[in-house]
């Protein structure tokens, strides 16, 4: 279904009132206000829907009513939402998908579209039950240097793409995050396979117009954990950041006091639920990988090969696309090297720093001929200028015709569960199999 420009706002409602949820909220309070409507919130914490209400009420609106995610259904017809954005721990997002699609709504859900198999199944009945509309928060297809790529291949200019090389470095603070909180455990968030690498085969899926057939993977947990932390030397004596002496001089441990927004999002919010924000990465409990390699077979015969690490000193990623008539290549840096000191630039101790020096530099290498620098165009702002051009697009916008559906959503899902039941296993897995096809 096209997205049009509606004359009365379209009305949203958010699920899951955490620190992603805020650019929505933020959007549709401010610089997209005139497009959509924030009409309700959910969450199964009230004082981080709070925490919303106030970013809804300090843009001089009405505070929106909350509710529980087990009025979420009632609320979807008290409100009159005709739009769900859903912001919750992955496990849960088929949950909130589905509830929208059975209720005659369309959905936005935070990437990954879910983490299991389960809920990719349950989305794609509702959605073929319902012809409800799925868009997939894929922010990074709207990165300019992204679509630029796209257009380079589409154009011909390096022939029938037959090889991909694409290595991502997360560095010592965003790479630590995922280690802190519910991510480390795979049956929340599916791993970074699932969680983090699905924005990247979304975008070779995209790029190279391709749907993944075979799979094979390996991975392990090396860097992060109990076990490695003493292994490596690196081990502090503590259970979380905050509060605890023994925290404040190891440059892994994040420091909520640090930060206002911080506090009142989780530490505040903590008697509510338990949640805990700030784990010692080198803590016990972690059940997901922080270093993976894996290899694609898509069905127009090209080959992936990935790399994912969490622990790299710089944070960025390198990627190179081989054709029958050339190569491009692509380098982005987005942190040349992370510090472990407070300054101005990580005010937060532990965070990472808003990425604002991102570099990129693109070369095309025809056969025969020299190489070729293309000059790139970096974005603004969050993830290379892709978070405001992907609100513009969601939000009333024209159809520009790269918004993620539920298939892209689940193309992206299956490389990734299909890399987890091969790292499982040992051996190579066929998507095909995963969805019980031949
Ligand atoms: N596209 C991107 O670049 C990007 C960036 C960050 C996060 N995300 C995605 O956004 C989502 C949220 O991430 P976050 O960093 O904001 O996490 P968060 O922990 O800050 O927020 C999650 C929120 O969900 C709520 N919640 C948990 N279980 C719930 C349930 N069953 N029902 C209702 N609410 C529930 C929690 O109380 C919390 O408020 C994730 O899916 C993540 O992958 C995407």
């Amino acid at each position: 279904m096209p997205c049009v420009n509606h004359t009365t706002p379209r009305r949203y409602a958010i699920v899951g009132t955490g620190s992603r949820a805020r650019m929505y909220t933020r959007a549709l309070t401010g610089t997209h206000r005139d497009r959509g409507r924030l009409v309700a919130l959910c969450d199964t914490n009230s004082t981080r829907m709070a925490v919303h209400n106030r970013i809804v009420t300090d843009a001089g609106l009405d505070a929106v009513p909350t509710y529980s995610p087990d009025d979420f259904v009632r609320m979807l017809k008290e409100e009159s939402v005709d739009e769900v954005i859903v912001c919750t721990v992955d496990r849960t997002h088929a949950d909130y998908v589905v509830a929208a699609l059975d209720a005659g709504l369309d959905a936005i859900t935070e990437k990954p579209m879910t983490a299991d198999l389960e809920g990719l199944r349950r989305i794609n009945e509702a959605q073929a039950r319902t012809g409800g509309r799925v868009t997939v928060g894929f922010n990074y297809r709207y990165n300019p240097v992204h679509r630029q790529l796209r257009d380079l291949i589409s154009s011909g200019v390096i022939g029938e793409v037959g090889s991909v090389h694409f290595e991502w470095l997360l560095d010592l603070r965003h790479g630590a995050d995922y280690f802190r909180r519910w991510h480390r455990d795979k049956n929340q968030s599916g791993g970074l396979l699932v969680h983090k690498a699905s924005h990247h085969f979304d975008l070779v899926n995209w790029w190279i117009g391709a749907r993944p057939t075979d799979v094979f993977a390996s991975g392990r947990l090396f860097f992060y954990g109990d076990d490695n932390g003493r292994r490596h030397g690196l081990a502090a004596d503590y259970e979380r950041g905050h509060g605890e002496d023994a925290a404040q001089s190891d440059p892994f441990a994040l420091h909520m006091d640090d930060s206002a927004d911080l506090r009142a999002l989780y530490l505040d919010a903590e008697h509510e639920d338990g949640y805990r924000r700030d784990l010692n990465v080198f803590g016990p409990g972690i059940t997901i990988e922080d270093d993976m390699s894996v290899l694609v077979g898509y069905d127009t015969g090209a080959r992936l090969t990935y790399h994912l690490v969490a622990y790299a000193p710089w944070e960025g990623y390198r990627i190179a696309i081989t054709g029958s008539r050339g190569r491009l290549e692509l380098d982005m840096t987005e942190f040349e090297y992370t510090s472990p000191d407070q300054d101005e630039t990580t005010p937060v101790r532990g965070m990472p720093a808003p990425k604002e020096h991102t570099s990129a530099r693109l070369w095309l290498r025809r056969h025969w001929q020299p190489p070729e620098e293309i000059p790139v165009a970096v974005g603004e702002g969050t993830h290379g200028g892709g978070d405001q051009l992907m609100l513009d697009s969601l939000f009333g916008g024209e159809d520009d015709g790269i918004r993620p559906d539920h298939s892209d959503g689940g193309n992206a899902l299956l490389t990734g569960l299909a890399a987890n039941a091969s790292i499982a296993s040992g051996g190579p897995v066929r998507v095909a199999d995963l969805l019980g096809g031949s």
